[in-house]
């Protein structure tokens, strides 16, 4: 029988060996291009002494190109388990400082053994990506292991959340792992996603472009919508991983996590009765109505930079997480457009799977008009938010604050689509359309006989605006449940949340939906 201290002295010295990664001067290599090593990360994102890791001994089994003479403990990704605030979360982390993070068959099979962990005890999964993209040495077992992660990745989508980090490189199809995922987390001047680098794009199309231009963090939390959070450095960005993960529930049978709250619940807030200018072509800030009546002025706003014509995001009214979906008078007056109608539709979809209520606050002109609009296809990307909106099934409470136009009027969870509780403000104007617009098409003929056009013009527009710029033709129909003072926004969807809390609807059944994509 062999000493049993001399067997632990194997066993530390081989704990060891995995822990250094690629060695001591790769890691000072990743320190000097600003970037934590792969421990480092998991250090910040899990609660102290909570990780427990899986598969340290694990390695590559190639042979090609001298790998048998390159064999690193692990294979260059940590996996397994910790807690974020006590709470179960699976966890993989690309160590680049181990050929590049790059991922052969064998740092596939890890990164799969977790999450097949994750779908079968019911807990969300953050892979914080670094990697060169498929390990070239193992070519097509390479590939295969990928679309191992490709199917699950799409397996686990809506029964748990999935969050992904890049935080280096993430090129090829590597990039199609994290865009299947819930979110997406980048970091200025570290992190990057494309399917094609710079250099192939200069060869294809003759673009000259870098690779911050081409897919760096800022291109994609807003021109592309790729990335949802974009923030300085990786701490701030791994902190903020953790505060999302607070809101979310462990999986699609769990309810989100509630937090005592120090903000009364019955709180009326003064401020709200004059943040609505006088004219109703007058911006003003929506984040200002959501920050007065969500709790302690809480809002994770989720893809901030993008399509910012409508906000999402997620805060907490009387300790319950709910998911927030707001147009933005203070940007395109708040017009649903291509980029506003899939930023807001995904959300929505998101917080369906995951028993998030979605609370809507609408004050919406339309659809943008425009040659590029129509030909992008907003036919099919308005009507992806439509979808969402109709085939969700958790409680839905919308507040119109003034505008709701048109079709628009329908699509931000109206009643008539399954909203629980819809509410309106005194200055909410719920019609076919704005007063003048209406009035230049009803009376235009009256208008051209006028003597004085523009006087006939402003008395037609005043009686429209009597007539119909106002809550009470729909509540007196009941698509308004009611019209309420503005001050007490706050308890009283508090209020409808509690009466909601055992809400039960189901869809039809059927194998899955068909959404316009
Ligand atoms: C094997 C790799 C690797 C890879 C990097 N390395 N990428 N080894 N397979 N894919 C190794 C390097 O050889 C190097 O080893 C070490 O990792 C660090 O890489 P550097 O090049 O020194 O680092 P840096 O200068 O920071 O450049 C990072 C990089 C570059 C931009 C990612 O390494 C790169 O272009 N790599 C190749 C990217 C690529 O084409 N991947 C395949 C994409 S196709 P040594 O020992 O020299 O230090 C793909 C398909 C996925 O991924 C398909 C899914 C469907």
């Amino acid at each position: 029988m062999p000493d049993p201290r001399h067997l632990l002295d194997q066993l530390h010295h081989r704990q060891a060996l995995a822990e250094k990664g690629g060695g001591a001067e790769r890691i000072a290599q990743q320190h000097m291009k600003g970037k934590l090593t792969a421990r480092e990360r998991l250090d910040l994102l899990l609660d102290e002494g909570s990780f427990v890791e899986l598969d340290r001994f694990v390695t590559h089994r190639s042979t090609d190109f001298g790998l048998d003479q390159q064999v690193v403990p692990g294979d260059g990704v940590v996996t397994g388990y910790g807690r974020v605030d006590g709470r179960l979360v699976y966890v993989f982390s690309q160590d680049f400082t181990v050929f590049g993070g790059s991922l052969s068959e064998a740092h596939a099979e890890k990164i799969c053994k977790v999450m097949d962990l994750a779908l079968r005890n019911g807990a969300p999964m953050v892979g914080l990506n670094d990697s060169g993209g498929a390990r070239i040495q193992e070519g097509v077992a390479s590939l295969g292991g990928y679309a191992d992660i490709f199917l699950r990745n799409t397996l686990a989508s809506g029964v748990v959340p999935q969050i992904s980090a890049v935080l280096g490189p993430c090129a090829g199809g590597a990039v199609y792992s994290p865009a299947i995922t819930d979110f997406i987390f980048m970091v200025r001047g570290v992190s990057y996603m494309f399917v094609t680098g710079p250099n192939v794009v200069k060869t294809v199309t003759h673009e000259e472009v870098s690779f911050d231009e081409l897919g760096g963090a800022d291109t994609h939390g807003g021109t592309s919508g790729v990335a949802h959070f974009v923030h300085d450095s990786e701490p701030e960005c791994i902190g903020a991983i953790r505060e999302l993960l607070g809101f979310l529930p462990l999986n699609n049978l769990a309810d989100p996590p509630e937090r005592p709250t120090a903000d009364p619940v019955d709180r009326r807030d003064e401020a709200l009765l004059d943040l609505i200018p006088d004219s109703p072509n007058k911006p003003y800030d929506m984040h200002a109505v959501i920050g007065r009546v969500v709790d302690e002025g809480g809002f994770l706003e989720v893809h901030g930079g993008y399509a910012e014509n409508i906000l999402t995001g997620f805060a907490r009214l009387g300790g319950r997480a709910v998911g927030i979906v707001a147009n933005q008078p203070a940007v395109l007056a708040g017009v649903l457009d291509i980029s506003a109608s899939i930023k807001a539709a995904r959300f929505i979809r998101f917080c369906d799977c995951f028993n998030l209520p979605v609370v809507t606050f609408v004050d919406v002109p339309g659809f943008l008009p425009g040659v590029a609009q129509e030909h992008g296809g907003i036919i099919k990307h308005g009507a992806k938010l439509l979808f969402a909106y109709c085939e969700a099934t958790v409680p839905k409470l919308t507040v119109i604050t003034r505008k709701a136009y048109g079709g628009a009027y329908d699509v931000m969870s109206s009643k008539h689509i399954r909203g629980d509780v819809n509410l309106a403000w005194p200055s909410a104007e719920i019609a076919v359309m704005g007063p003048k617009g209406a009035v230049e098409i009803l009376f235009k003929d009256e208008i051209a006989r006028a003597e004085d056009p523009a006087a006939a013009t402003s008395r037609l527009i005043e009686e429209y605006t009597d007539k119909f710029a106002h809550p009470y033709t729909a509540a007196a129909r009941g698509y308004i449940d009611d019209v309420i003072d503005p001050r007490d926004t706050r308890p009283r969807l508090i209020d409808a949340l509690r009466t909601l809390r055992s809400k039960r609807e189901r869809n039809p059944p059927k194998k899955h939906g068909n959404i316009p994509l």
